[in-house]
């Protein structure tokens, strides 16, 4: 159940690792990317993770934090620090999605935890069991981008207590049949609830506002998204940190002060190739973009 790193090749290509460098991988999972770029003559890679599951292999020059990556970016002990490369590869690793005792998946019948960080109170037996048909509403409809999201809501709420997932997909599959490709109806409450569980979208949006900031000059932001609403984010966040003066075109001078911080390298994402999604083609929806610090 090892994670396969996606995009592997190009995300250390677009990193352009210098030696001496110092660097960053926000999302250390499996370490498939980390043990690429420790294969390199750097000084230093930081890594995090916010799963206590994530077993990191030793080198000298890797700098392990189990943390969740916002947080170490204003951790004020590594506030100083200034990368010439920073990779994040968002979602959930295999070892999380697969895990028979982590409640993320349809697959198993377990309790409803989806928790990426084991120490987190939040669960989503909570979202589940508390949140009202309108809050579940809102969730299943924006992070599950779900057509029925009403009547699954609905169905929640009736079907309460909802302990374990079998129950969850009980309680979907009451309001929604199976389609002809034969994807599990369950698919798009599962991803939106495990978004709102860990704050998915929040987080990679502070993420990326602090990490653009702590690139040195030239420094890279390579990201890996795994769906649209991941890489909505990173698009627009990107096209934002590129543009200088936001003005009204009708006024004289600037007074905004707002400067470019860099430029976009990657016009269109980078997508798998054809070999890459024969070997995963769970790979299908990744996504790379990479943003350059002037
Ligand atoms: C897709 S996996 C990364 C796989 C890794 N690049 C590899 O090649 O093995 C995503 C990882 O990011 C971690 N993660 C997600 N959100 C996080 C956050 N806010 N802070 C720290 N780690 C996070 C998850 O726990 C998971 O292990």
């Amino acid at each position: 159940m090892e994670h396969v790193s996606v995009l592997k090749k190009e995300a250390i290509d677009y990193l352009n690792i210098k030696n001496d460098g110092i660097y960053y991988d926000a999302t250390y999972g499996g370490g498939g990317h980390t043990k690429e770029i420790l294969k390199r003559d750097i000084i230093t890679l930081y890594a995090t993770d916010k799963d206590l599951n994530v077993k990191p292999i030793e080198d000298n020059k890797l700098i392990f934090v189990k943390s969740d990556f916002v947080e170490f970016l204003n951790n004020d002990k590594y506030k100083d620090i200034f990368f010439d490369g920073i990779l994040a590869d968002f979602g959930v690793s295999n070892m999380q999605i697969l895990g028979e005792d982590r409640g993320f998946s349809f697959l198993h019948d377990y309790y409803l935890d989806m928790r990426m960080d084991q120490t987190q109170e939040l669960d989503a037996h909570y979202v589940v069991n508390n949140y009202s048909s309108e809050e579940l509403f809102i969730i299943i409809k924006k992070y599950g981008e779900e057509k029925f999201a009403s009547r699954i809501a609905n169905s929640i709420v009736r079907n309460r207590p909802i302990d374990t997932t079998f129950q969850l997909v009980d309680a979907v599959k009451q309001v929604k049949k199976s389609n002809k490709k034969n994807i599990n109806p369950a698919t798009q409450t599962f991803q939106a609830i495990r978004i709102e569980v860990n704050q998915e979208l929040k987080k990679i949006e502070d993420f990326l506002d602090l990490a653009v900031n702590r690139l040195k000059k030239g420094g890279r932001l390579v990201v890996i998204s795994f769906h649209s609403l991941e890489d909505r984010i990173v698009k627009w966040r990107f096209i934002e940190y590129k543009k200088d003066c936001i003005c009204p075109k009708d006024l004289p001078v600037c007074s905004c002060d707002k400067v470019s911080l860099g430029n976009i390298i990657t016009r269109k994402p980078l997508t798998p190739s054809e070999d890459e999604l024969k070997l995963n083609p769970k790979s299908r929806s990744a996504k790379l973009r990479v943003f350059e610090r002037i």
